[in-house]
């Protein structure tokens, strides 16, 4: 049980300190989240971070998939995550089983697989790609090397536009960004019509059409810092919203709603991600769980594509 006057940041501070451990934070977390943590960022560059850093423990604020993703790269380190549900549904959309099967029907295509997907699935893949590094990491693939791409179908058909190649794409959607209705959106565009369009990849082409700028959760931070003064619609998690307002307080920010009347209450918020909370990131500093492990096998043979990603990503 927590004390209701107990200071949990403080706490925390003291925790990371004794732990001698890195806080790191993907924008979609809850506001407090992000303004305790040590480094927030994108998937590639929690990945980055993960990577370099020095700390003896690393608490990763964000989805089970990053927490692999550093506990791979970092083998020898602690690595807790506040809620072990957090998943993905693109992971989920992924099953490593079959998975395995629709690659050996392609024996002659590499796999190029998005970060969000499990371990085993990262082992089946060549390279692993971000939305902030996959169209780099795709135009240095030979254009006459047949291509997988896995598991976001709409990052993949987004992909296939902008590089002009044609590849084989796994059937599987974020549940957040499937759902941002382009009825909702053209009213709120309407209301805000000198609203700049600002959208993730992972939307599908139909609310994308709309989009003024399409880009990672960095990218679309980046394009509102270089129009300060601005109105922005924006079509992704709602958790980044903090960072665009801290970083650009002149401007307004607009949340895109789902689609209005579908079971969800809240459609654009991140189910899983939204599962951490301060207090579950107390509780696990505290109690040192849940801690993330992974057969040495599977981090192994996951680690070579994730490398792949790292040494084929544009210097930051
Ligand atoms: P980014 O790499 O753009 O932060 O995307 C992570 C994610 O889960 C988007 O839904
Ligand atoms: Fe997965 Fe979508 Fe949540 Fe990102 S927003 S973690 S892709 S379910």
């Amino acid at each position: 049980m927590l004390d209701p006057n107990q200071p949990l940041e403080a706490e925390i501070n003291r925790l990371r300190r004794e732990m001698n451990a890195v806080i790191l934070a993907h924008y979609y977390q809850e506001d407090d989240i992000q303004d305790i943590a040590d480094f927030v960022g994108d998937s590639l560059d929690l990945a980055r971070k993960a990577a370099t850093t020095t700390a003896d423990a690393i608490v990763f604020c964000g989805v089970k998939f990053m927490a692999e993703g550093a506990k791979i790269l970092n083998p020898t380190k602690r690595v807790l995550l506040p809620d072990m549900n957090a998943g993905c549904s693109l992971e989920d959309s992924c099953p490593p089983a079959a998975f395995a099967k629709f690659k050996a029907q392609h024996p002659d295509h590499i796999v190029v697989t998005y970060i969000n997907c499990s371990a085993e699935v990262k082992a089946l893949s060549d390279i692993i790609v971000t939305s902030t590094n996959a169209e780099h990491i795709i135009r240095q693939i030979p254009e006459n090397q047949p291509i997988i791409f896995a598991p976001d179908k709409f990052l993949g058909s987004y992909l296939m536009k902008k590089t002009g190649r044609d590849m084989v794409l796994w059937n599987g959607t974020c549940i957040v960004h499937e759902r941002f209705s382009e009825q909702e959106l053209v009213k709120l565009k309407t209301r805000h019509p000198k609203a700049y369009i600002i959208a993730h990849p992972e939307c599908p082409e139909d609310i994308l059409k709309y989009a003024h700028h399409v880009g990672s959760t960095s990218s679309l931070l980046r394009f509102t810092k270089e129009h300060p003064g601005s109105e922005f619609i924006v079509l992704t998690e709602p958790g980044i919203i903090h960072q665009m307002r801290q970083q650009s307080p002149g401007s307004m920010f607009y949340e895109a709603p789902g689609i209005v009347g579908s079971a969800c209450v809240s459609c654009n918020t991140c189910p899983f991600m939204k599962l951490n909370t301060m207090e579950k990131l107390y509780l696990c500093m505290k109690n040192k769980t849940p801690e993330l492990t992974l057969a040495p096998a599977l981090m192994d043979a996951a680690r070579a594509p994730l490398a792949r990603m790292l040494e084929m990503s544009q210097p930051k």
